[in-house]
């Protein structure tokens, strides 16, 4: 690929990670199957798009998280206190904490010695919890990490010698394809001492039509998600994707617990990115954006064995459709 001079101007940090974006679209667009990794959903408008996303009928697995966090709050704490050693809570991906901070209370409460170290690749964020969970949590040490995971768990590691106790949450580690998903928990073990946990949460496998509504909202919030990574491709990579041409198109496969969404084009048509690739589409034709995994509880307590840990406890919500796991690092 030559350099899209139209694109990047002078040399900026973001520069390699526009360059990083337009290689791994056009590299997507022109392999077959096409595909788009879903990454790169999370633009403003994504992150918005999101929220909604969270907030309606039909997606069941935020609340189901925040109730193990909001109703389970002292079984989870008494699984990470341990022996009563000072350690380092430290979150990937922290967002705006919201679950986080009914554990963060309950620590404070117990007068638990501990820093909350969360980590998140927007700076946006990190200042947003610097500022904001010492005024809503008085006491609170915090030690917000901005930078890639695995760049800052090695910071982490290298601020303090404590124990750490790494949360993992909303069933992100489902948007992973199964060998990526377990890639990732070993290197997050080769990041860890024994004796460190992990607090990952897993959406479980449960009634097929359930999950598929989830990804298939009745208002079409998940199409909007779905699209709008076209229409970033457009205003970032000067493209000119029609949107009313490609459909969204969610499937749920019970056997696997693959959950997966496309977008289908609905006509024969070609797309041009940056004013020199040229992509075709065949009426049908689909590209793969998402996968959501459903896990059954057997097979997370694989992944943890597989990864070096051991299993030590599960948390469920209420219906039991998802799984907040408690892992110690062997
Ligand atoms: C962030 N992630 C766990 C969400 C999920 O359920 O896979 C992303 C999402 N995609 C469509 N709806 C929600």
């Amino acid at each position: 690929m030559g350099s899209p001079a139209i694109i990047f101007g002078a040399y900026s940090p973001s520069k390699t990670k526009k360059e990083q974006f337009y290689k791994d679209v056009i590299t997507g667009l022109k392999s077959m199957p096409k595909r788009l990794s879903s990454k790169y959903f999370y633009d403003a408008k994504g992150d918005k798009i999101f929220q909604e996303i969270m907030n309606c009928e039909e997606y069941y697995p935020t609340r189901c998280e925040l109730e193990i966090f909001s109703k389970k709050t002292s079984e989870i704490c008494d699984a990470i206190i341990g022996e009563g050693d000072g350690f380092d809570l430290i979150e990937l991906g922290a967002g705006d904490a919201t679950k986080s901070s009914y554990l963060l209370q309950y620590l404070l409460d117990k007068k638990v010695d501990f820093t909350y170290l969360p980590i998140d690749i927007s700076q946006n964020v990190i200042n947003y919890l610097d500022t904001n969970l010492p005024a809503k949590l008085p006491g609170l040490r915090i030690q917000g990490l901005n930078g890639e995971y695995f760049e800052m768990l090695k910071q982490a590691a290298s601020l303090s010698n404590r124990r750490k106790v790494v949360m993992f949450l909303g069933s992100n580690i489902g948007n992973m394809q199964t060998n990526e998903a377990l890639e990732f928990c070993k290197t997050l073990r080769n990041h860890l001492s024994e004796g460190d946990m992990v607090l990952m949460g897993f959406d479980l496998k449960k009634n097929p039509k359930t999950i598929l509504a989830a990804y298939n909202d009745k208002e079409g919030i998940t199409k909007r998600f779905n699209l709008n990574l076209l229409e970033r491709i457009n205003r970032e990579l000067h493209a000119d994707f029609h949107l009313s041409k490609f459909e969204h198109y969610p499937t749920y496969d019970p056997e696997t617990g693959a959950c997966r969404s496309f977008l289908i084009s609905l006509e024969d048509q070609e797309v041009t990115i940056n004013d020199k690739e040229h992509i075709r589409f065949a009426k049908d034709e689909y590209i793969y954006m998402e996968i959501s995994q459903k896990f059954t509880v057997l097979q997370t307590e694989q992944i943890a064995e597989s990864a070096g840990f051991k299993a030590i406890d599960c948390i469920f919500d209420s219906k039991k459709w998802f799984l907040d796991a408690i892992w110690v690092a062997e």
